[in-house]
């Protein structure tokens, strides 16, 4: 078992992507596919798209240019889905590091393949890396036992990589579930200044995504979509996938030819949103650590 392993996708070439244009016309890309959250939009478009579409502008007032971002906050809220999607807003490679938990003897081979990723989205620069789960990769240092060198070694030299990132033309985007977690030194300038938290879905993303996931199947076209959103706070996207595929269900099982606006909101009843009031206390605590 490998201690990091490496996927590449590679956008500018992607048999996908191109039947997909050749197939559809309109089939939506980058930030339109995101439901609501336009203030997150917003934020990434003025902080790390602009930035790095037009570096002079932003170095002239001696701005800097993101090197690195890390998304934080409850799972299945899209961090993942947002980075795919930024990543074709800035019509960037898309390359993903994954780092496994499992310590094995091979481990030191952990260390050459960081570099060996860096080194293939420099080739294929502007790229994006993407590490999922960055407290895996670059847990806290303090917290590990003294046996833990090779650890360490690994944590250096992704901070080392992450360091010439931004010159290479490469943006690392970290996600995290756990931002307590993390080594400290990551957060220090220049490495991953940019820390944003991607929060359950707003009121306009649940609209939307309960039209995202009703589309293709018939529908009342009098659903009071406000309605549905208003009764869904805290439901992240795959609830909202769940209560529309149960309500796809009952249509079937009572024979109705579609999904109507009671079968919604009777799936929704039948269960707990995925995300508490408690869960995101915890992430507003490390958002005001940040502040301070
Ligand atoms: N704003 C959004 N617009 C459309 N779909 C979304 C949005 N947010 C989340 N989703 C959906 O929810 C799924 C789960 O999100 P994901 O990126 O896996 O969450 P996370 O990485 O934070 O755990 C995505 O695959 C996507 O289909
Ligand atoms: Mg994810």
């Amino acid at each position: 078992m490998k201690g990091v392993q490496y996927r590449v996708i590679n956008n500018s070439h992607s048999h996908e992507k191109i039947t997909n244009i050749i197939d559809n016309l309109t089939t939506l890309r980058g930030f339109d596919c995101v439901a609501g959250m336009q203030g997150l939009k917003d934020l990434l478009i003025s902080d790390v798209i602009e930035p790095l579409k037009n570096p002079e502008k932003f170095l002239k007032f001696k701005l800097s240019i993101p090197n690195g971002i890390l998304l934080y906050g409850p799972p299945g809220c899209g961090k993942t889905f947002i980075v795919k999607k930024l990543a074709e807003e800035l019509n960037y490679n898309f390359f993903e590091l994954s780092p496994s938990s499992v310590a094995t003897p091979w481990v030191h081979g952990a260390v050459g393949n960081i570099a060996k990723v860096f080194e293939m989205a420099k080739m294929q620069a502007p790229a994006i890396i993407f590490i999922d789960e960055i407290e895996g990769l670059i847990p806290k240092r303090e917290e590990l036992t003294s046996s833990a060198d090779i650890k360490k070694e690994e944590i250096n030299e992704f901070l080392l990589q992450l360091n010439n990132a931004g010159t290479n033309k490469i943006l690392v985007v970290g996600a995290t579930n756990r931002p307590h977690m993390i080594d400290t030194a990551i957060m220090r300038s220049g490495r991953m200044d940019k820390r944003i938290f991607i929060g359950p879905p707003d009121f306009e993303a649940r609209k939307d995504m309960f039209r995202i996931f009703l589309s293709g199947r018939p529908y009342d076209k009098d659903i009071n979509f406000d309605e549905l959103a208003t009764k869904t706070e805290f439901y992240v996207g795959s609830d909202i996938e769940l209560i529309v595929t149960q309500a796809a269900r009952l249509a079937v099982a009572e024979d109705k030819s579609f999904i109507d606006e009671r079968m919604l909101l009777e799936s929704a009843a039948k269960f707990q949103p995925s995300i508490s009031k408690e869960e995101l206390a915890y992430y507003d605590k490390f958002t005001n650590l940040e502040r301070s």
